[in-house]
């Protein structure tokens, strides 16, 4: 595939993630490598949306530890159960936090943050491996869509992990 994403501008959000998925999965499908797939997916991921920051974080002895991401520099490891990446992880689902203040124990990476997303990556036998974490500046910009998509294309780079 060609190294450019094709997006129709102005297109509803629903339309976007339908034009965006088949084109991370053709990124991603002829590479083994789960590093440089997590780093496409965020490039893809941030591009498209321009969210504040998107990466992953990986399961590591009992912790998350920073992976791939596009954004400003951010939190290296975060303790099961701790921020909404952790808690995401210690209840095994998706987190839509629409706004950050009202989320006790939210770790601030950075204060410009203010909404935010986690959806978890689950190895073949259904074990949380890692997460996916978004964060915009903005209120009113993630929503359910957006965790739909987002456990959608999770399942789509989970499939590629190797443990
Ligand atoms: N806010 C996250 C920490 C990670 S950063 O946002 C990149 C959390 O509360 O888990």
């Amino acid at each position: 595939m060609s190294e450019e994403l094709h997006i129709s501008q102005g297109a509803d959000k629903k339309r976007v993630y339908e034009e965006l998925i088949p084109q991370i999965e053709a990124l991603i499908e002829p590479e083994a490598d789960f590093v440089a797939n997590m780093a496409n997916v965020s490039a893809a991921l941030r591009q498209t949306f321009g969210w504040w920051w998107v990466g992953f974080y990986l399961v590591r002895n009992n912790e998350l530890v920073l992976g791939p991401f596009q954004g400003p520099i951010a939190c290296t490891r975060i303790k099961y159960g701790r921020g909404v990446c952790g808690t995401a992880w210690k209840e095994s689902k998706s987190i839509l936090v629409p706004d950050v203040e009202l989320f006790p124990g939210h770790i601030a990476c950075s204060s410009l943050s203010v909404s935010e997303i986690v959806v978890l990556l689950r190895s073949s036998d259904g074990k949380v491996v890692g997460v996916i974490d978004v964060d915009s500046e903005r209120y009113d910009v993630l929503d359910e869509c957006d965790v739909l998509y987002l456990e959608k294309i999770s399942e789509i780079i989970s499939a590629k992990f190797l443990a």
